[in-house]
């Protein structure tokens, strides 16, 4: 190739590279197109089926009454409404259980982003001493006793062999099909401006605007796969129930903090990078079904979307450096509200209870 074309073919080549769909930009929203796929774990509906018997079954928990949907309830955005997400019996947990719409679109899972895929994530909560609770070499076998099981993971993975990372696969498989249906806002940024009433379009431009809410909550998913100390309140029940302390003590101890003892807050991101920069950061969160799963933050120490826009229009909890005060007037926080209402939230998201195989 004579050095001139060579030359061109790189500017072609570079042009390329730019025009490839990238990640977004920060302030860019964008409407819902494809969700990301796994190329490790191909979707099929047999795999998603399974996927969602797996998820429904009180086999994964150790005393046999807790299945992922007991904190993940459907008709509850796939949260559970509580600001400090249930537990397994005699024990409590520290954190928000986050709704399971929307997951796919997460480079990092957990409020401080601990893990980095759902088939890497699904066998935690059956681990967690305060969660599930349950053993995995046990639960293998127990779900190898269920003839209905055994056909269906032939049927999916090609022999009955049933082990714990086939089990992460379906249960992957089965999130990934979460995804909001019929969202305004998507309509909305594809040009019909009548998906949005007025006073959505008004909170719109505050969003994207005067509230800069865009800076972390863009692209697809209202997201930045970033970190940040906004400084959210600890939750009271820190103070209120020893047990919550507790958890926070036993997983900061598993994360090796040596201060574990001690610790009298949520050490937020800085538990997984031990960096001092990341010291109660926490993920920022999709707002897509914002509407369905208060309370708010990885603490649920907010109740209500109105008292999140407070808490932002102030900026943010003292001493952080993330966020400077927004003076949004009374009429201004009424619509960034509708907007992130009316504009993120989908089609009622109907899910069938599959009937878990009873031996
Ligand atoms: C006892 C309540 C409880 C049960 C049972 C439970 N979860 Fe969760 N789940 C939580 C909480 C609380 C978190 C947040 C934990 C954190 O960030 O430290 C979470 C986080 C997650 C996340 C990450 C979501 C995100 O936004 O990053 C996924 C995915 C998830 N759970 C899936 C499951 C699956 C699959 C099961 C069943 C195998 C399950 N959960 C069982 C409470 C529960
Ligand atoms: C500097 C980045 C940043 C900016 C700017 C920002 N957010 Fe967030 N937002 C976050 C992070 C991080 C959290 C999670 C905090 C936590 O869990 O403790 C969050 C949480 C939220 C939540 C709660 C979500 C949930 O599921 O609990 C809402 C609602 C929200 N933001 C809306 C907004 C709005 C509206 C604006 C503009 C006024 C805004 N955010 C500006 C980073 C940001």
């Amino acid at each position: 190739m004579p050095a001139n074309s060579f030359g061109k073919f790189l500017v072609i080549l570079f042009a390329c590279s730019i025009w490839v769909p990238g990640p977004a930009r920060a302030g860019h929203l964008e409407p819902f197109k494809k969700a990301p796929e796994a190329a490790s774990n191909p979707l099929t509906p047999e795999k998603i089926d399974l996927g969602r018997l797996l998820f429904f079954d009180r086999r994964l928990s150790g005393d046999g009454t807790m299945s992922c949907a007991t904190c993940h309830i459907p008709e509850l955005g796939f949260t559970d409404g509580q600001a400090i997400g249930l537990n397994y019996p005699t024990t409590r947990n520290w954190r928000n259980t986050p709704t399971l719409l929307n997951v796919v679109f997460y480079r990092f899972l957990f409020h401080d982003g601990r893990v980095t895929s759902l088939e890497d994530q699904a066998l935690f909560p059956i681990m967690s001493a305060f969660e599930m609770n349950q053993n995995l070499d046990f639960v293998e076998e127990e779900i190898r006793s269920v003839p209905e099981y055994l056909s269906r993971f032939e049927k999916v993975f090609g022999d009955p062999d049933v082990t714990r990372d086939r089990m992460a696969l379906a249960l992957a498989a089965y999130q990934r099909t979460l995804i909001s249906k019929n969202v305004p806002l998507d309509r909305f940024l594809k040009g019909d401006q009548q998906a949005l009433s007025p006073v959505a379009r008004e909170g719109f431009a505050i969003f994207t605007g005067k509230g800069n809410c865009a800076k972390c909550h863009f692209g697809t998913g209202l997201i930045d796969n970033e970190f940040h100390a906004l400084h959210v309140p600890e939750s009271p029940e820190f103070d209120r129930d020893p047990r919550v302390a507790a958890t926070r003590r036993f997983v900061a101890k598993i994360n090796h903090y040596e201060g574990f003892r001690d610790l009298a807050e949520d050490p937020g991101r800085y538990l997984v990078t031990k960096d001092r920069r990341d010291w109660k950061a926490f993920r920022t969160p999709t707002l897509r079904e914002i509407s369905r799963t208060a309370p708010y933050m990885h603490n649920g120490v907010f109740a209500t979307l109105r008292e999140v826009i407070d808490f932002l229009d102030a900026g943010g909890g003292p001493g952080n450096s993330e966020l400077d005060p927004l003076g949004l007037s009374e009429e201004e926080k009424k619509s960034l509200e509708v907007f992130l209402v009316e504009a993120l939230t989908g089609e009622e998201f109907s899910e069938e209870y599959p009937k878990v195989p009873d031996e």
